[in-house]
């Protein structure tokens, strides 16, 4: 074969790991999503307490090459038996760095609501979000040529405890597979692959499986998407999101020909992308969709009680590793977005990028409070790196405080709620009005003063003109 792909660390380091506890993994069940550019890994872990301390955590562990990826973790437990029954809640997770592990990897430790006792067991569902893990191949194609696209995992699930019973699938988009690593037991189920079942599996088995399929879905990547919330008390709050977007997907080579792409955009541009669709909150209103040119008409909007969509389409189709740079921007009721709680007002509102499946590398969203906001808290989700700053605008006299949220690796699971939360002083609303009343009184003194060295002129021009009507009169009454 003419490529290689980079068949990093073969781990298998059984011999020296010390027993981490008496964790087995009864069964194992993982389902890989690679339909769309984000990969998705569902996985479902029965875990049973083998020996006889109780233990209230499940480690995690990854591949570095892989984690450097990651762009979400979330593991929930599911209370009550059978599948789909009883309600899930989503426990604790954080990085860790067990003693005596091989190297290059990363553990996650899922902290259990309580200890797991000698002989019990119970289910996890973990779910796995990557960014970046398709890569395309080959890396260039022409207008003519469907995406090729590149995954690499394990066939076996990479533990640091025994598994005793799993499966895989691999589910691809309803394409075309140029070649996948056959293991024992692999098949192919319409556009599913099969590993498994396969018994018995010591600690950090891993056994390098490479999927090689075509995937023509939008690689649409905002390198930067900057979100400003402008939040005004008078009853609105304005978004503006300016997007620097790529199509990370296979480089486009060769010329582009907008005739050939026109004719037949399914062949001749089968992974190049023209829309995206914006799901905006309900009730947004003031929509628009500019770049550095100006207005772009060739947007369409719709909604009901529910959403409003926006569908854009930028200037041109979007084929691999070309670029474009848009600003969306809505005006939102204050009434649905901001609430008071315990002598508070928070702002409630989305994280994300309202556009599906688009991955951002970089987002910094923006809240602009009111002038005057003070003892100003935020409460996200997940963690974020915040930092304060001020946005002068006309009226202001100190400026507005601004909050400043920055996170990288964002995916559509990050759009989730998140507050701001502020302190404000009524008096401070009519700052702006007093400002404008006393600008207006000024201007009118102004006129007034004006009007005085105004009159004093006028005095003697008057009088001028009282001294021709004087004349006139006494031309007309005493004609000499
Ligand atoms: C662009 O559209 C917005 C909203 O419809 C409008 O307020 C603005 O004046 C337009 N700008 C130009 C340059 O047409
Ligand atoms: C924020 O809004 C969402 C959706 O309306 C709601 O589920 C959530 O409870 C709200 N959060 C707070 C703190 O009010």
């Amino acid at each position: 074969m003419g490529f290689r792909f980079d068949l990093f660390i073969v781990l298998i380091a059984v011999l020296s790991v010390p027993v981490l506890s008496d964790l087995i993994l009864s069964k194992v069940d993982r389902r890989i999503d690679l339909t769309s550019q984000v990969v998705r890994i569902t996985s479902t872990l029965k875990v049973e307490n083998s020996g006889n301390d109780p233990v209230s955590e499940v480690l995690l562990a990854f591949p570095e090459h892989q984690e450097k990826n990651l762009a979400y973790l979330t593991a929930s437990f599911r209370e009550g038996k059978g599948k789909g029954k009883g309600s899930t809640s989503s426990l604790p997770v954080e990085v860790v760095h067990p003693q005596g592990m091989p190297p290059a990897l990363v553990f996650y430790s899922v902290s259990l609501p309580k200890g797991l006792g000698k002989g019990e067991s119970l289910t996890l569902d973990v779910l796995v979000v990557f960014t970046h893990s398709l890569k395309p191949f080959p890396k260039e194609i022409t207008q003519a040529d469907f995406q090729l696209v590149v995954f690499q995992d394990s066939g076996h699930y990479l533990s640091p405890y025994e598994v005793k019973f799993q499966s895989l699938s691999v589910k691809l988009p309803d394409a075309r597979i140029e070649s996948y690593t056959r293991l024992e037991n692999t098949k192919t189920v319409g556009s599913e692959i099969k590993y498994g079942p396969y018994e018995n599996h010591p600690p950090f088995s891993y056994s390098p499986i490479v999927v090689h399929f075509e995937q023509n879905q939008p690689f649409a990547v905002a390198q930067q998407l900057v979100r400003e919330i402008e939040i005004s008390h008078w009853g609105n709050v304005q978004v503006t999101e300016h997007y620097k977007l790529i199509h990370a997907g296979a480089q486009s080579k060769g010329e582009f020909s907008r005739l050939d792409y026109q004719a037949r955009p399914h062949v001749r541009g089968a992974s190049a992308f023209r829309h995206l669709v914006a799901k905006l909150p309900p009730r947004a209103h003031s929509v628009y969709f500019r770049d550095e040119i100006g207005n772009i008409s060739t947007s369409h909007l719709w909604g009901d009680l529910k959403k409003t969509e926006l569908e854009i389409e930028p200037r041109y189709p979007m084929f691999g590793g070309w670029k474009t740079s848009f600003f969306i921007g809505y005006g939102l009721p204050l009434q649905d977005f901001l609430f008071e709680s315990g002598g508070k007002r928070f702002l409630n509102i989305t994280f994300g990028c309202p556009m599906n499946e688009v991955v951002i590398d970089n987002l910094i969203v923006k809240v602009v409070l009111p002038e005057g906001s003070r003892d100003i808290s935020v409460s996200a989700p997940f963690a974020v790196k915040q930092w304060q700053e001020t946005k002068l605008s006309h009226l202001d006299v100190v400026g507005r405080p601004v909050v400043v949220l920055e996170k990288t690796n964002v995916v559509p699971e990050h759009d989730q709620h998140f507050q701001v939360y502020y302190k404000f002083n009524n008096i401070s609303l009519l700052r702006e009005p007093l400002m404008l009343i006393s600008g207006f009184f000024f201007l009118f003194v102004t006129c007034i003063v004006y009007m005085h060295v105004d009159m004093s002129i006028s005095k003697s021009s008057a009088s001028y003109v009282m001294k021709l009507l004087w004349e006139e009169a006494s031309r007309i009454l005493c004609p000499i």
